[in-house]
């Protein structure tokens, strides 16, 4: 299980600014800027990304709509031509219908999320049957340890090791019936996996 954590000051900031949230970002993966987004599948069909922020993670699935509770980070999104269809939304209560996906995608948001079963819940009800795709890719800690860097709109945010990630996916697609396609875990000369990281990719599918 991962350990919660509380946000840092450095993390309200960022929150605040769409600006040096990116300028983070490329400090952070610096490295392994465009090597680290290519692996968040294409996706084909109708895709939703929950938690696009300022559109870094969007550029492979083109045709997205995109979803942030962050309305700064989408103005600055759309304004950068990252984003296609940016909707100010959380990713609990998704504004869709049933089965309106083919994809959906969550990049580098699933460990700002307090409550997980909420975004699954929302995946499964707003995801089509048997061929849809659910991708979360996130940044995990080889071991364990602290850090306090990540921002997060809800105040919170999860500090999980791989262990804990997997453990907590396995859980969340035994209740929401999910099965796991794949999960692939890569690490790169970047700032960020040097300091200890890495990313893992799960792929499900709905049972
Ligand atoms: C680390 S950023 C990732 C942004 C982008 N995917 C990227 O890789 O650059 C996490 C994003 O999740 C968003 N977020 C946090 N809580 C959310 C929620 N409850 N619903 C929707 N988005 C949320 C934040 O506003 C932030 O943009």
């Amino acid at each position: 299980m991962g350990k919660q954590i509380k946000e840092s000051i450095f993390s309200r900031i960022i929150d605040k600014s769409a600006f040096l949230y990116d300028l983070t970002v490329f400090f952070v993966h610096f490295g392994a800027r465009g090597k680290r987004y290519k692996l968040i599948p294409r996706l084909s069909g109708r895709i939703l990304e929950i938690g696009c922020g300022t559109g870094k993670s969007s550029l492979n699935s083109n045709e997205a709509i995109n979803i942030d509770i962050n309305p700064k980070f989408l103005k600055r999104g759309l304004r950068k031509n990252r984003l296609t269809i940016p909707i100010c939304s959380s990713a609990y209560h998704l504004p869709f219908k049933e089965k309106t996906f083919d994809a959906i995608l969550v990049p580098d948001t699933f460990h700002h999320l307090v409550f997980h079963h909420k975004l699954f819940r929302e995946c499964r009800r707003t995801l089509k049957d048997n061929k849809a795709r659910l991708c979360i890719f996130d940044p995990v800690k080889v071991k364990k340890g602290n850090n306090k860097l990540h921002s997060t709109a809800d105040g919170i945010t999860w500090n999980f090791t791989i262990k804990g990630l997997y453990d907590r996916i396995i859980k969340l697609s035994k209740t929401h019936r999910f099965k796991i396609l794949s999960s692939k875990i890569t690490k790169f000369k970047s700032i960020i996996h040097l300091s200890g990281w890495c990313d893992i990719l799960f792929t499900l599918v709905p049972k």
